[in-house]
């Protein structure tokens, strides 16, 4: 008999020597991922953090060493560290690629843990962490191991409260220079490692968020080696990795965007990226989207603003993406009215989840679909065949806000 997990990959395997790029849609590996808004504190400022995090993606400050995450907000995966495994609650985050252990819960060493004597540095747009690099077996979901994986074991880390760390899936190259004594070495993440490993056939994280109306909820799934179909309908549209520098060294994909049947952004390049919250467009399609709304700028929360007459009369807000258009409703273009508080808006306000990104199309970054467009569709990361994927979910179209 072959345990389970084995069979799975025998026949993922198999799958894969099939004509080339193949969908899995059964991933051998999903773990349940759970939404956090840490607000505790009172209310903040959540488009100032998230403006934190874009500003220092978008200006390519990864490259020597600095990626950026939000930590106020995020999804966490508990992941298994060490044997026995120490659970920690880890930051799921695509616009970086390290994984490390620490900011909370300290790393607790086994057997397995072995010291690489190198230290490792990574900044962030509100944080950083820094320490020594390990490597260790990391388990993930129901019980799948990676034995030699990099694990950072955090000495110093700045904004990570109530967070252990980060399971970093961004793309490979954003890990180069945080090996301070090795600036030109990658480190090999979790999906590469899964796939070097044999544990997955192709080097694919699809992820499933629900949307979010309080302030913790278990409400999303990650799967590596391929995707779970029972999260999504329909099929997933696939589009390249966009070539566009800046957004090319991250899920970086070219898109434009109209709101009803008016243009606000050409095609162009951005990113997609679950740690930023909020979606981001270039300064003229943000104009043009106000503009088109009637909205005005809350004050209290920076967000856009709409009345109950203008927000019946939103039209739908569509993403032209390789040879697909998704449509965010109108309820899918505001903020969930039961966390208005939350941000420090009022509770009967209505506000547009659409933001500036600080600097007119052309930039080489002109947008961020965010964790507020990626609750409305099914995301797929694939390194494999250098692509992402988005399909709809019974979310897409659902009243939730
Ligand atoms: C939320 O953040 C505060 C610091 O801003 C921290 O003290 C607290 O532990 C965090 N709580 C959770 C549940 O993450
Ligand atoms: C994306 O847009 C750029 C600029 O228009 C173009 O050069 C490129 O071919 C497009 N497609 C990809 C996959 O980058």
């Amino acid at each position: 008999m072959f345990p389970a997990a084995s069979l799975l990959t025998i026949l993922l395997l198999a799958l894969s020597i099939a004509a080339s790029p193949v969908e899995i849609r059964d991933s051998p590996i999903t773990l349940p991922i759970a939404r956090r808004l840490n607000v505790s504190g009172g209310t903040i400022n959540l488009l100032e953090y998230d403006k934190a995090r874009v500003a220092a993606l978008k200006d390519d400050r990864h490259i020597g060493s600095i990626a950026v995450t939000n930590e106020v907000t995020g999804y966490i995966a508990a992941v298994g560290v060490g044997s026995p495994a120490t659970t920690y609650n880890l930051i799921v985050d695509t616009g970086s690629s390290n994984t490390w252990v620490g900011a909370d819960t300290a790393y607790v060493k086994t057997s397995t843990s072995v010291n690489t004597g190198q230290p490792v540095d990574v900044g962030y747009g509100s944080g950083s962490f820094s320490g020594t690099e390990y490597t260790d077996t990391v388990t993930l979901g129901s019980g799948l191991t990676i034995t030699k994986q990099s694990i950072g074991d955090a000495s110093t880390t700045e904004g990570f409260s109530g967070v252990d760390g980060i399971l970093g899936i961004g793309p490979v190259g954003l890990t180069e220079g945080t090996l301070t004594n090795s600036p030109t070495v990658t480190i090999p993440t979790v999906t590469d490692n899964l796939y070097s490993e044999g544990t997955i056939p192709q080097k694919v994280v699809g992820i499933f968020f629900g949307p979010t109306t309080s302030q913790t909820i278990t409400n999303g799934e990650l799967s590596f080696g391929g995707t779970d179909a029972a999260k999504y309908t329909g099929d997933i549209g696939y589009t390249s990795i966009t070539t566009t520098n800046p957004a090319s060294t991250y899920w970086g994909i070219n898109e434009s965007i109209t709101y009803g049947s008016t243009t606000i952004l050409s095609s162009t390049a951005g990113i997609v990226d679950t740690g930023t919250t909020f979606l981001y467009v270039a300064t003229d399609a943000y104009n043009k989207y106000k503009s088109e709304t009637g909205a005005t700028v809350d004050g209290a929360t920076g967000l856009l603003l709409v009345s109950s007459t203008q927000y019946s009369a939103l039209k739908n807000l569509n993403f032209n993406i390789g040879s697909n258009t998704l449509s965010l409703t109108p309820n899918a273009q505001i903020w969930p009215r039961s966390l208005n508080t939350k941000i420090g808006g009022s509770s009967k306000a209505i506000y547009l989840i659409v933001a500036d990104i600080g600097t007119p199309s052309g930039s080489g970054f002109d947008f961020v679909n965010g964790y507020t467009f990626l609750e409305r569709f099914y995301s797929v990361f694939d390194t494999t065949n250098s692509r992402v994927g988005f399909a709809k979910t019974s979310y897409t179209d659902a009243t939730t806000n």
